[in-house]
């Protein structure tokens, strides 16, 4: 069995176009294919009330005018929340996104996603993975959608929810585990996301070989990166997917 036929783009905006706008935002999403990204990084949590949103941190407070965990404030009380003025003036009034209005909007932009399961520190990976596996799947194509996660219980459970051929996972890595072969087979993972200064030549080759694409997070500086391309890194993770390209044509043109 094969995977979908996901066409890699050589850059994904992460958590959006960040850099420009206030992370996992529709603002975000929105800059990022302005700029030129036909996909984005985004991370998915629920609710204290079970609603899925686009969020990454556990609590609210780096990234709105309030206070308090993500997992005891309902989608009513989020209205209330600001989360684009603590980014620059220009984004207040921005609300917190839900995953159902994240969805149509790829779909409007006709966007690939790379949905991070964000499991953080006593949330349940089984809950999340239910409420958000069957709109994703409803909603997207297996060709503009990678599931990847920390998490190695909420990608098996993604993985009840369709095979390899319907489904592309994604194992984020920190620092790549000595058994890393055996975790992704047991999710029949498509991808390895790996934190870009930790991975080193050997581990990706390694990687390549046994036949998973390697995508790197989150390099920000172009130039800094520019030796894994001939790592056989097939994306980069970015928060400056514009200037990512701007050097990436720079160099072609020169090169
Ligand atoms: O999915 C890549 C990257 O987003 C993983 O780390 O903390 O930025 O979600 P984090
Ligand atoms: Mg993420």
């Amino acid at each position: 069995m094969m995977h979908p036929t996901i066409n890699l783009p050589t850059l994904i905006a992460h958590r959006g176009y960040s850099a420009a706008a206030p992370e996992n935002t529709l603002t975000a999403v929105r800059a990022a294919y302005d700029a030129g990204a036909t996909w984005v990084e985004l991370d998915v949590q629920l609710l204290g009330d079970g609603t899925p949103v686009i969020w990454h941190d556990s609590d609210v407070s780096r990234c709105s005018d309030g206070r308090g965990e993500l997992a005891m404030i309902t989608w009513q009380q989020v209205q209330h929340l600001d989360v684009g003025s603590w980014f620059g003036d220009g984004f207040s009034g921005e609300k917190m996104a839900s995953l159902e209005a994240m969805l149509a909007l790829l779909n409007e932009l006709n966007m690939g996603v790379n949905l991070e399961i964000k499991v953080n520190k006593g949330r349940d990976p089984i809950a999340l993975v239910d409420t958000v596996m069957p709109s994703v799947l409803a909603a997207l194509p297996a060709e503009r959608l990678i599931v990847s996660s920390f998490d190695p219980a909420a990608l098996a459970h993604c993985r009840h929810f369709a095979p390899k051929e319907a489904l592309a996972l994604g194992v984020l890595f920190g620092s790549t585990p000595k058994e890393w072969r055996a975790q992704c087979e047991a999710v029949e993972a498509f991808s390895i996301h790996a934190h870009w200064p930790h991975l080193k030549r050997s581990q990706a080759d390694a990687m390549r070989e046994n036949g998973y694409q390697v995508l790197c997070y989150t390099p920000n500086d172009p130039s800094a990166f520019d030796s894994r391309w001939a790592w056989g890194v097939a994306s980069a993770i970015t928060d400056e997917p514009a200037a990512f390209q701007r050097y990436l044509n720079n160099q072609r043109q020169h090169g």
